[in-house]
Parts: C-alpha cells; structure tokens; sequence
C-alpha cells in the first residue's frame, strides 16, 4: 500500500475505542490495522449484514467496530481465555452483549457445529489454518455474502519467491486458499494490497 494511499485513511470509529486499540497495541495485543479496519467497515457498510462470522475475536475491537456500524448480530471465537474474557467484558462496557455470541474455543472446532446463513464472515485467526476452515467457511457463508480475510499477503512472505523455511506452512496454506476462492466459479474474489494483504469474496 502506498504512502498515499496510507494518508487518505480517515478511520471513523469510536474515540473509546481508538484509545483502547491503541493501548492493546502497546501490549503487543493484535487487533486489525487501520487501514485493514476502514476497508472492512466500507465493505461491510455496504453489505448491511444481518448475521456476522468473527474468527478471532482478540479483545474484541473489530468486533464492536461492526457492530458499532451495523445492526448485525456477531458470533465471534477466540482461543486465548485472558482475550476472550477481555473481549466479554468489552462488548459489556459497550452495551453490545445482548447482540454477541462470543465462543472461547478452537475454531477450527467451533465452526464446525455453527449453522450456515452468515451473510458476511471476517477471518482474522490462525493464518496457517484459513485454508483448513475453507470448505466450512463456505458452507456457513449465504449466498450473496461476503467473506473478509486479513493478513492474506503475511507481511509480502506470501508473494515472497523464496520464503524462509520456517514459514512455508503458513506461505504453502495462504497460497492454497488465495488459489482456491480466485478460481472458484461460485465466488467473485480479489486479492487488495491494503495493510498486511486483504481478500474479500463475494458468494455467487
Ligand atoms: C489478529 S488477532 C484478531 C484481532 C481482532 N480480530 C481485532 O481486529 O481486534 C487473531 C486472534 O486469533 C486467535 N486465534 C489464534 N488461533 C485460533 C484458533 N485456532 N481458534 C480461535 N482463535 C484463534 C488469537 O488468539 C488472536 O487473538
């Protein structure tokens, strides 16, 4: 993403949140980069969902973020008790539990248990696992919806000829799953530059 391009992001969220992305950050606890985080709120303003997919909840920041800018109800998993306790608390204090179904548990696991009908999912967990979740992904997603996966160029390894060897089973995964939904016929997909690499699938 150019310099350019990085300046016109004018992220507008909630100051509370802001602040607490902030300090998370500061911790060295992730949370979708601005840039990332203004591309999932324009894409999911113009899906106007109704049933939200979160896979990596972290604290909960992109997940109030949606929430916060739609009138959705968001089933989101986290694997790391201290995160999905934080982010329980968080959708509290910002009066949004009623509208969350929050899971500490593996997704790989969870998903499988979830009924489909989700018109927009967000894929934010285990890099290395997206191409895992990918058959159920597609069975939970609705037709017409959109699915959104951060991180999907990983820090340019992705795009990388020759990737450090110890992170060929994310590179070798990520590829896969970028491979499949740009030339599955029943998906409109694109790979975007943007933060640490977007793909955003529309279901056919
Ligand atoms: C990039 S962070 C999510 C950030 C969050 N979506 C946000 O923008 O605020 C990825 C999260 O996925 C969680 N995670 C990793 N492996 C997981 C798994 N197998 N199942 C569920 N969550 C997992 C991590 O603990 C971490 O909190």
């Amino acid at each position: 993403m150019s310099e350019f391009t990085k300046s016109k992001v004018n992220l507008n969220i909630d100051s509370g949140i802001a602040d607490m992305r902030a300090q998370y950050r500061e911790k060295g606890i992730p949370t979708i980069l601005d840039e990332s985080l203004n591309l999932l709120l324009l894409t999911l303003k113009i899906k106007n969902p109704k049933k939200i997919l979160e896979i990596g909840t972290a604290t909960g920041m992109s997940g109030i973020c949606m929430l916060l800018n739609s009138q959705a109800h968001l089933t989101t998993i986290e694997a790391n008790e201290q995160s999905y306790l934080s982010a329980k608390a968080n959708f509290e204090s910002y009066g949004l539990s009623t509208r969350v179904s929050a899971y500490f548990a593996d997704a790989g696991d969870a998903i499988r248990f979830l009924d489909g009908g989700y018109d927009f999912i967000f894929l934010d967990g285990a890099k290395a696992r997206y191409y895992d979740y990918l058959p159920e992904l597609k069975r939970l997603l609705a037709k017409g919806g959109v699915l959104f996966a951060d991180n999907v160029l990983f820090r340019g390894l992705i795009e990388c000829k020759k990737p450090p060897h110890r992170d060929m089973t994310i590179v070798r995964n990520m590829r896969a799953f970028i491979d499949d939904l740009t030339t599955d016929k029943n998906y409109t997909a694109s790979v975007i530059d943007c933060g640490d690499g977007v793909l955003i699938a529309y279901a056919n």
